[in-house]
C-alpha cells in the first residue's frame, strides 16, 4: 500500500470513529452505562467496604450519574487509573476518600460485576473520553 493509500485509510477510521462514536458521546448524552442502576445492595460486603460506596454515593455523582461506575467493567488497574485521575482531583474530592472508594470499586468488580459480565458495559473509548472531557461530562 503507498503512503497515500495509508493516509487516507488513516484519516477513513478517524472520520468513521466520530461518526460511530460522536452521537452516543456527544450529546454527553448519557452513556449507556450511566442509565444503569444507581444503587448496589451491599449488605453482604465487608464494613470497610460498604463505607467506600457510602463515599461513592456522595462524592463520585456531581458530574455523572453514580451508575456510571457502578456498570463499568474494568480491570483493578483500569479502576486504579480512573480513581487517581485528574478527573477526581480535580472536582475537589477529600483524597483520603480515593482509597476508600477505590477498595470498594475493585471489591465490586471482582465479587459482583464479574459474575456478570454481560450485564454491564465496557470502559469508553479514548474517542468518548475526549468529547465528554470537552463537554465536561
Ligand atoms: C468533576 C466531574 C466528575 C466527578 C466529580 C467524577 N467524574 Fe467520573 N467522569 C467525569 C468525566 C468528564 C468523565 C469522562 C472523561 C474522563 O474520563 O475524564 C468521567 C468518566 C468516568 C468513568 C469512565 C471511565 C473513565 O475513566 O473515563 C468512570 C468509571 C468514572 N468517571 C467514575 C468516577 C468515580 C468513581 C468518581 C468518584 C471518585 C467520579 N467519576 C467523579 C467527570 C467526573
Amino acid at each position: 500500500m503507498s503512503r497515500m493509500q495509508e493516509a487516507i485509510g488513516f484519516s477513513v477510521a478517524v472520520i468513521l470513529a466520530f461518526v460511530v462514536f460522536a452521537p452516543a458521546a456527544a450529546g454527553q448524552g448519557p452513556w449507556p452505562q450511566d442509565k444503569g442502576v444507581k444503587r448496589v445492595d451491599v449488605s453482604s460486603y465487608p464494613a470497610a467496604i460498604r463505607q467506600g460506596y457510602k463515599l461513592l454515593q456522595e462524592d463520585c455523582g456531581a458530574c455523572h450519574s453514580v451508575a456510571r461506575p457502578l456498570n463499568t467493567t474494568m480491570t483493578p488497574e483500569q479502576w486504579r487509573a480512573c480513581a487517581t485521575s485528574a478527573h477526581t482531583r480535580l472536582a475537589g474530592i477529600p483524597s483520603k476518600d480515593i482509597p476508600r472508594i477505590l477498595d470498594f470499586l475493585i471489591y465490586d468488580q471482582i465479587h459482583r460485576k464479574d459474575k456478570n459480565p454481560t450485564a454491564f458495559f465496557p470502559p469508553p473509548v479514548p474517542i468518548q473520553i475526549a468529547i465528554a472531557r470537552a463537554g465536561g461530562h
